[in-house]
This record gives C-alpha cells, sequence and structure tokens, in this order.
C-alpha cells in the first residue's frame, strides 16, 4: 500500500498544487481535510477541485460549532487580546484543523499530516506544534515552504501537472477568515503607514444610521442570549457581529509580533469577537471578587501569548484553562451593548442575579446599610505600617 498523507486543504492555490506535488515529488497518497470553520467557501466545488488535483478522498467537516465551543469560548472566558488587540482569530481555527487532520489520519491509516502554510508565519508552528501534541507519532510535511516557488512558478506548476486551480492574477490580499473574525495581509497594507482602503474590509462595513442596543446574556461566562432570545452559539455569534459590524465596529490595524521573529501589519475584523469580549469582561466586573478578577486580568495577556504561540493543546493552556473556568461559575448576568454610527461600541448597563454590586452598601442615599463606623479602624491598621515607618524613619518628602 502506498503511504498516505492527511493534507490540511483550503481549496486555494497552493494546498490545490501542493495535492499533486506530495504525490508526484513524495509519493503520497493524499487524503484532502477541508474543515469549515465558517469560511466563506463553496465546499462542493472544493471536494471537486480536490478531487481533480488528485486526492484519493476528500473529507469536508463542519467545525463552526467546535471552534466556537471548544477554543473561542475559552478564549473568551480569558477576554483574550494578544498584543492587546487581536482576538486571536486565526490562531484558534489551527488547532481545530489539526485535531480533524489528525482524526483522518487515523482513519485513512496516513502516517503524515501536511499544511500550506509558509515559513513566514505563525500557521506553521499552530499546525506542527499542535500535531505534535495530538498525535507525536505522525509526520509532518510543509510543502509550501519547502518547494521554494514563488506564486508565478505555483502557478506553472499546476498546468504543467493538470492541477486545476482558480486563480485570479489580480488578486490582492491574503484572507483567513472564520466565524470569529476575518484577518487580511499584504497588498498595500504590507506598508504601516498607508491606510487601509475600504476594499479591504467585508464585515465591518458601516450601514446603520441610528445607534442599535443589544443585550447579550450570558450564563457561566457564555454567550447564550441576545435581546431575551436563547441561541445556539453559531447564530448568536453570527447575529451579534452583523448588528457591530453595521456601526463600522470591530476594525484593528496594528504592527504585530509574530512568533517567528517578524513584525507585520495586520487588518482584523473582528466585530463579534469584541463586541462579546467587551461584554463578557464588563459583567466580570460585576460578578468577579476583587482579588480573583485582579489575578485573572494578570493571566489573560499571557493565555492570549500561549494560543498565538500555538500551544493551544500544551500543559499550561490547558492549566490555565482550568482556572479561567473555575473563575466562570458566577459570570451569569446580561449586558447592554450599545453601538453607535462611526464604530462605537460601549457598555451601557449590566445586572446579574449573583452580581455582588450591593446598593445598599454602594449608595450614599438614605438606604445606605455601609457601617460607617468601621471605616476608621480598618483604614487605621491599613495604614499602621507605613505610619510607623514615617514616624521612625523619615516621611517621603
Ligand atoms: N497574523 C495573524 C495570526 O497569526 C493572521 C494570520 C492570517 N493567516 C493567513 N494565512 N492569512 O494569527
Amino acid at each position: 500500500m502506498k503511504k498516505r498523507v492527511a493534507l490540511a486543504y483550503s481549496g486555494g492555490l497552493d494546498t490545490s498544487v501542493a495535492v499533486g506535488w506530495l504525490g508526484a515529488e513524495l509519493g503520497y497518497e493524499v487524503i484532502a481535510v477541508a474543515v469549515d470553520v465558517g469560511q466563506d467557501v463553496d465546499f462542493d466545488a472544493l471536494r471537486k477541485r480536490a478531487i481533480a488535483a488528485g486526492a484519493v478522498e476528500v473529507e469536508v467537516v463542519d467545525a463552526r460549532e467546535e471552534l466556537l465551543a471548544d477554543f473561542a469560548m475559552p478564549t473568551l472566558a480569558a477576554n483574550a487580546l494578544y498584543e492587546g488587540r487581536y482576538p486571536l482569530v486565526s490562531a484558534l481555527s489551527r488547532p481545530v484543523i489539526v485535531r480533524h487532520l489528525v482524526a483522518a489520519a487515523r482513519r485513512h491509516g496516513a502516517s503524515a499530516v501536511a499544511h500550506g502554510a509558509t515559513g513566514k508565519g505563525n500557521d506553521q508552528v499552530r499546525f506542527e506544534v499542535g500535531t505534535r501534541a495530538l498525535a507525536p507519532d505522525l509526520e509532518m510535511l510543509a510543502p509550501v515552504r519547502v518547494w521554494g516557488m514563488t506564486r508565478e512558478e505555483t502557478i506553472d506548476y499546476a498546468e504543467r501537472h493538470d492541477i486545476a486551480v482558480t486563480v485570479s492574477k489580480d488578486r490582492i490580499y491574503s484572507i483567513d477568515a472564520n466565524i470569529w473574525g476575518r484577518a487580511i495581509e499584504c497588498g498595500v497594507l504590507e506598508d504601516p503607514w498607508v491606510a487601509p482602503p475600504e476594499d479591504v474590509f467585508a464585515l465591518t462595513v458601516p450601514v446603520a444610521v441610528e445607534p442599535v442596543e443589544v443585550t447579550v446574556g450570558f450564563e457561566q461566562g457564555v454567550p447564550v442570549a441576545l435581546d431575551g432570545t436563547q441561541l445556539g452559539l453559531v447564530a448568536l455569534v453570527g447575529e451579534i457581529g452583523r448588528v457591530a459590524g453595521s456601526v463600522g465596529f470591530g476594525r484593528v490595524d496594528m504592527v504585530e509580533g509574530r512568533r517567528v521573529g517578524i513584525k507585520s501589519r495586520e487588518i482584523y475584523e473582528c466585530p463579534g469577537a469584541l463586541a462579546l469580549i467587551m461584554a463578557h469582561a464588563d459583567l466580570e466586573g460585576l460578578t468577579l471578587e476583587r482579588d480573583v478578577a485582579h489575578e485573572k486580568a494578570r493571566l489573560e495577556p499571557r493565555f492570549a501569548e500561549l494560543v498565538y504561540d500555538g500551544m493551544w493543546f500544551s500543559p499550561l493552556r490547558q492549566a490555565m484553562s482550568a482556572f479561567m473556568t473555575s473563575t466562570q461559575r458566577c459570570v451569569t448576568g446580561e449586558v447592554r451593548l450599545r453601538f453607535s454610527p462611526g464604530g462605537g461600541a460601549e457598555v451601557v448597563g449590566r445586572r446579574s442575579p449573583v452580581g455582588l454590586y450591593v446598593y445598599d452598601l454602594a449608595t450614599y442615599d438614605a438606604a445606605d446599610a455601609f457601617r460607617h463606623e468601621d471605616g476608621e479602624g480598618f483604614v487605621r491598621l491599613f495604614g499602621l505600617g507605613i505610619q510607623t515607618w514615617s514616624a521612625r524613619q523619615g516621611g517621603a518628602e
């Protein structure tokens, strides 16, 4: 029997040529695995293209719900934003794809898995480290990193080997999209000084002329309802994304530090993800005990880094998620988000049946139930050390 490889197949130029290349140059039978993470792709056409390129099997997996439930929700629990801004769109889809690649490799008796990522990006790291974590015995192949062909040479290779590809020579941007958002690179965007042209945006084209308000309901840190209507994750994330995007909210333009040491200019549009993180973080303000909230905030950037760096299946990410999960037990309640034309979004209200806000303690009105006399002793002891220091060793000024 010929050796087999499970290839993460996108239907694009590189992975189509990779199907032919893995067969012709390395002698593999290729199982093409296409994972639907909510990218805008015609999967029937993709199936035919994989077969035409020479794949012996094609698997199409709908992993949208799984991407959200198993990857985006734990990341939302951590309010994770890489370098403070990027909600990890591409970084979240790679581990889902890896999971299905490994499963397909097992089902079809493949000894290797392959991906179409280049040598310059983060995605190679995520595919390979992820695969090693789930299946240390499988071989890893990265044809695009190995073959060293330019885009034109890749198109020539496809023509010479009769691989049907649909390419537009004027393709300007490299886009990676899923249900959590969209990443756009290349073309004029490679100059960090140049403002992104409007035509790079698809999810955040402003059309709304009036402010829109949405109430997001959370249960244990997971969004479950919009305006009181219970929704599944796929529907909910899609809907809040549409509303937030309609005012132009959700754009990120940043220069980002890749794992491989390259700074790159990235444009993201993540209206739904950023709106949910904003709402979730606000609800935590109401429901998390102070020390837990502060410690959690210190861990969140580290969590984001781990996910970005392709360490999803690492023991540290798992341990940190165990902590995050335990903090979410009472992150239940509702948050009012207001989106304004011009791209603004803000939280304008929040409530929770288990909130830690106690009106009788917080109020300055007649209802005040706080024992003011307790303040005196508390503050005296709190300041005792510094008072002694000042008296004995001289003050600060
Ligand atoms: N820089 C982002 C990340 O590393 C986006 C990568 C997008 N990938 C792509 N193949 N266009 O997560």
